[in-house]
């Protein structure tokens, strides 16, 4: 038995990088998945679809349906639980992990570019979460997770890269703090109806294919690129344990369970929560 056996996830932004890869790891661990992006076909330069990332998982003989929903609209994205809940039934897991960034010096961003990360990486995160919530509440069962990121807190001076490189990530990272305290908040709202709300980053960069501007960084500081495995596992221990209200860095929760790196397909083990990535060939 899987850890997510029975249980149907909706996973946003899994056409590529950490979505998808969370996605493999929790129907590895036999979890119906919903796959969620903006569109289901290619667009732009990036590898990668959703079409790609669903038949990708039913290949290895597990669950996967997708759901194309631009988090930007509300109105596009109120009712997308319920659309997902068509494929394989109430969603009983909630992975809020599609985001948007726009590098700005934080007096340059403009009204338009805040709007839109705050639309996508706070206020559909929350929708969402309202959405699947009474049907969580009702059964008694439900796991949700916000997938944020290191930049929610300003870096330690000195600046381990450019000045300018710690800045322009600041009104990215304040969407993310604003997610982290109402994730903390809504975790001990619902903990007594056995829905478990957490929070959850990589302490580094993931070299995802819209990341290019990080791709510099991790060259630089090859320790600070973790494997996307990391990230999935981690998601793996907080879509099924019963933490409440965490806001964590995903070693932290592998290291702290005590548990080891999978791959994706949960069949080999490949390291522990110091498991380093190669920056030259990790992507996703
Ligand atoms: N990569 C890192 O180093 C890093 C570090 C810290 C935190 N994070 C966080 O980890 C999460 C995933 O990052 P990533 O690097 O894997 O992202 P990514 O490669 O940029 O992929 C973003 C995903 O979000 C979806 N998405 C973007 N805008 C959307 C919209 N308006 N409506 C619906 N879906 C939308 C994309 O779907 P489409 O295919 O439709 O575009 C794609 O599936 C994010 O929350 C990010 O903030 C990442």
């Amino acid at each position: 038995m899987g850890r997510c056996e029975g249980r149907v996830a909706l996973i946003t932004g899994a056409s590529r990088g950490i979505g998808r890869a969370i996605a493999r790891r929790l129907a590895a661990e036999g979890a119906a998945t919903v796959l969620s992006a903006s569109r289901l076909g290619k667009h732009g330069d990036l590898d990668g679809t959703l079409e790609e990332a669903v038949a990708e998982i039913n290949a290895a003989g597990g669950r996967a349906a997708a759901v194309a929903s631009d988090l930007a609209d509300e109105a596009a994205r109120a009712d997308l639980v319920a659309r997902a809940g068509e494929a394989f039934g109430p969603v009983d897991i909630l992975v809020n992990n599609a985001a948007v960034a726009r590098m700005k010096l934080p007096s340059r961003a403009s009204t338009a570019e805040r709007s839109l990360m705050y639309e996508v990486n706070l206020n559909a995160p929350i929708d969402l979460a309202l959405q699947a919530l009474p049907g969580m509440r009702e059964r008694r069962a439900g796991w949700i997770l916000n997938i944020s990121s290191a930049t929610a807190v300003q870096p330690a001076l000195p600046y381990r890269d450019s000045k300018k490189a710690a800045l322009i990530i600041g009104p990215y990272g304040a969407t993310k703090a604003a997610l982290e305290r109402y994730t903390v908040a809504l975790a001990h709202e619902v903990a007594e109806d056995d829905v478990f709300v957490n929070a959850m980053a990589p302490v580094a960069i993931v070299l995802t294919q819209s990341a290019d501007y990080v791709r510099e960084i991790a060259r630089k500081n090859p320790d600070m690129v973790e494997p996307v495995e990391v990230m999935a596992e981690a998601a793996l221990e907080l879509c099924a344990g019963r933490h409440v209200g965490r806001v964590v860095f995903s070693r932290d929760v592998i290291h702290s369970a005590g548990g080891k790196v999978y791959s994706l397909d949960g069949a080999t083990v490949l390291g522990d929560a110091f498991m380093q990535a190669d920056p030259e060939t990790a992507s996703c």
